[in-house]
């Protein structure tokens, strides 16, 4: 875990240090190396910076606050503060990724936008981005995450966006990703715009890059509070982006602790997990070197959380990488865990949170137990698609 570790191997383009690359079908492999050049263009481009930022604070409506959440904290034990990702337009973190993607998409001169959602959260965020921008969208689900986040396919479809059911595998979002690649590769001038920081380079950089804004926003705004950086860093994961948005700006700073939330679903050991990086295998998975659950044999397996948006076998190389080295620890969180956590936000602090979020505030819960520490717990989401369910 030194600095000089995560700046070397990260220079090895499309990886984080053994982990990532872009293993993909001749078909796209040209236009996924046009889309990296672009985009390292456009990050040192500041006319793109400044547009994309400017539609951060008056369309998505950031700076996000800190919340200093008092009473949570007495409970607990630990002073937590938690990153209103949930205020964003459209209800998450999500849309700090399609604004950045969408921007460059349309200066790449896409007509079609293509995505995959889970949650629907970022079909949702993509639709709305398309919308903005009156470009065409096509969104690819789950069909079992249609039923579960119905809330969220009415939204796509009224923002003008056509939604796909994928019947395939169990209808989560594996499927949905798998089907919106297979369609990438057969319409190859449409742009795909990948909702977490999964799947070949240069969808991991990327999209974690988009989502840095959350760590950075966090940074100053503790150090306002609190005067000093915080002990430790909380965030859930399905892909990795909301966590990566928000790790990124600590990773170096040796003495901030980093910790994630997978979705465990029935528990470590109950066969029905979404734990990738605690019971996972290291392969090449939807077009990256990274961690995926497998079976005896190797063969990639299905995963199974309450949470849409973190029920997903595989993970982004980037935290593959940095559980390798050790830089953050990763924590499996059941449903359960989930839904109490889910509950005592609601009550204690009026704010309903996603149930991916949740995962977040139980593993704040449990690990900061009496701690007296100083955390920044990432709220993803707000619950509203998850209320019916709880
Ligand atoms: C509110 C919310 N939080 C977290 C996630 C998990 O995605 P990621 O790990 O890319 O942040 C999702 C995915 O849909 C989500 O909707």
């Amino acid at each position: 875990m030194t600095t000089n570790t995560t700046t070397i191997q990260e220079k090895r383009q499309g990886y984080f240090g053994q982990f990532g690359g872009a293993y993909v079908p001749p078909a796209i492999a040209d236009k996924l190396q046009n889309l990296a050049e672009e985009f390292y263009r456009i990050k040192k481009d500041k006319e793109f910076e400044k547009e994309y930022i400017e539609l951060l604070k008056t369309y998505v409506g950031r700076p996000s606050p800190l919340f200093y959440a008092k009473r949570l904290s007495e409970k607990v034990g630990s002073k937590i503060y938690l990153k209103r990702e949930d205020l964003n337009h459209t209800g998450a973190h999500k849309i700090n990724n399609t604004i950045g993607q969408i921007l460059l998409a349309k200066k790449m001169g896409a007509k079609t936008i293509l995505a995959e959602t889970g949650a629907g959260q970022h079909g949702v965020a993509t639709a709305t981005a398309a919308a903005l921008f009156g470009l065409k969208c096509k969104v690819f689900m789950g069909a079992t995450d249609i039923e579960r986040q119905a809330l969220n396919v009415n939204r796509m479809e009224l923002l003008g966006a056509e939604v796909i059911s994928v019947t395939q595998g169990q209808g989560t979002l594996k499927d949905a990703v798998d089907f919106a690649l297979g369609y990438y590769i057969e319409h190859p001038d449409a742009y795909y715009l990948l909702g977490s920081a999964v799947g070949p380079h240069p969808y991991p950089e990327m999209v974690g890059y988009f989502q840095s804004i959350i760590g950075k926003e966090a940074k100053k705004q503790i150090l306002e509070v609190e005067g000093k950086l915080p002990d430790s860093l909380i965030a859930c994961i399905g892909g990795g982006s909301n966590a990566i948005g928000l790790f990124k700006e600590f990773l170096d700073d040796e003495n901030v602790k980093i910790y994630a939330a997978e979705g465990a679903g029935e528990g470590l050991d109950s066969g029905r997990t979404a734990a990738t990086l605690n019971l996972g295998k290291r392969m090449v998975f939807q077009g990256a070197d990274s961690f995926c659950l497998a079976d005896e044999d190797g063969n990639p397996i299905g995963s199974y959380s309450i949470a849409a948006g973190l029920d997903y076998p595989g993970i982004g190389p980037e935290h593959a990488h940095l559980n390798d080295i050790n830089r953050v620890e990763y924590h499996g969180i059941t449903d359960k865990e989930a839904i109490d956590a889910f509950k005592e936000l609601s009550h204690l602090e009026g704010i309903i949170p996603a149930i991916e979020s949740a995962h977040a505030i139980a593993l704040a819960m449990k690990l900061l137990k009496n701690k007296n520490e100083v955390t920044i717990v990432n709220l993803s989401g707000r619950g509203d698609k998850d209320v019916v369910r709880m």
